[in-house]
């Protein structure tokens, strides 16, 4: 199977999750567009609704725009060569490298967080695979190790070896057929490599959904702008600098959308980690002034039909307590 849509589907896909989860989610990828003339002609809504729960959705949405590139750009094939893939929308070093060598057998080394593993391991290097020296010591490195006459299957080889010999935690050096050469076995180094140079600070965000009891639905809205979950739906929010009250709750949704709100219930406080945001997220019930003005950004979706609306997990989790109640 080297058609290089699929490949490069099952990349872009695996860059956000493990074999045994993305496999789901690369099926019905292909299921529903089985080629990328399809996938270019689909609606950005029903992209980010199968990639839901992979996170990142910026690369869902880069993947619409790069076969549309592919499409328009290159009449339906794939380019073959590493330096044109860099091009696509979304596809940088690793995911070019991927599908040049395995579906063109270019000799292009890939480098993802299995080969940084395996490499600093099997060699004893402690550059920090995080920093600009690190980056290019590792690649120049693999580029010098790959097999010219296979490179597709030897970039998967490593790949393979580091997800499931060669691993962070629960490593099976005793399974390796690298042990042998391997300097961070020799020297008891395995738990102590790779470095990393520091892991990079995190923000905390304090949302505030605003969960308005109708019997015709569930109000949603959906984000816009350069920040997380672009383009996914959500309760309309009110974002805070620090954990709300009922009191300070009440004062945003006065200064937000004017007076006469009430505050029914309040959830405890989801956290929801992101890379590098972490997210306290609380539920108020509310109900809204008699004469409100409903923003036309609120759109009042029937239970039954949320299903259709891709929103991040936190709300989901949150949708699907309410069904359940
Ligand atoms: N992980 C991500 N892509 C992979 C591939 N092509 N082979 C093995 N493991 C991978």
């Amino acid at each position: 199977m080297h058609d290089p849509y699929k490949i490069w589907l099952s990349e872009v896909i695996l860059q956000q999750t493990r074999v045994d989860q993305g496999l789901a989610y690369w099926q019905r990828f292909v299921e529903r567009w089985p080629t990328v003339q399809e996938l270019a002609a689909a609606k950005e809504d029903e992209v980010l609704k199968l990639w839901q729960g992979l996170g990142y959705y910026s690369r869902a949405r880069n993947l619409l725009t790069a076969a549309k590139q592919v499409v328009n750009e290159h009449g339906g094939q794939f380019p073959r060569k590493h330096s044109e893939l860099l091009n696509l929308k979304g596809v940088g070093d690793y995911t070019a490298s991927a599908i040049a060598s395995i579906c063109f057998s270019e000799a292009e080394a890939v480098v993802d967080g299995n080969v940084y593993r395996v490499l600093s391991r099997v060699f004893g290097i402690d550059i920090p695979i995080d920093s600009t020296a690190g980056k290019k010591r590792f690649k120049e490195l693999a580029q010098e190790l790959i097999d010219p006459s296979q490179p597709g299957d030897h970039n998967q080889a490593v790949m393979e070896l580091g997800a499931t010999v060669c691993t962070p935690k629960n490593h099976t050096c005793m399974l390796c057929p690298l042990q042998a050469k391997c300097v961070a076995f020799a020297t008891g180094r395995i738990g102590s490599l790779p470095v990393k140079e520091g892991v990079s600070r995190t923000r905390d965000r304090f949302f505030n959904y605003l969960y308005i009891r109708s019997a015709k639905g569930i109000y949603l809205q959906q984000r816009v702008g350069k920040d997380i979950w672009q383009g996914l739906f959500e309760l309309p929010l009110i974002e805070s600098g620090k954990s709300s009250r009922k009191s300070s709750l009440l004062k945003a949704l006065e200064t937000d959308h004017g007076s006469g709100w009430q505050v029914i219930t309040r959830s405890d406080e989801v956290k929801h980690v992101l890379s590098h945001q972490i997210i306290h997220a609380v539920f108020w019930e509310v109900e809204m002034p008699r004469k409100f003005k409903v923003p036309a950004e609120w759109k009042l979706v029937p239970h039954i039909q949320l299903v259709n609306f891709a929103v991040p997990r936190l709300i989901e989790r949150w949708l699907e307590q309410q069904a359940s109640r």
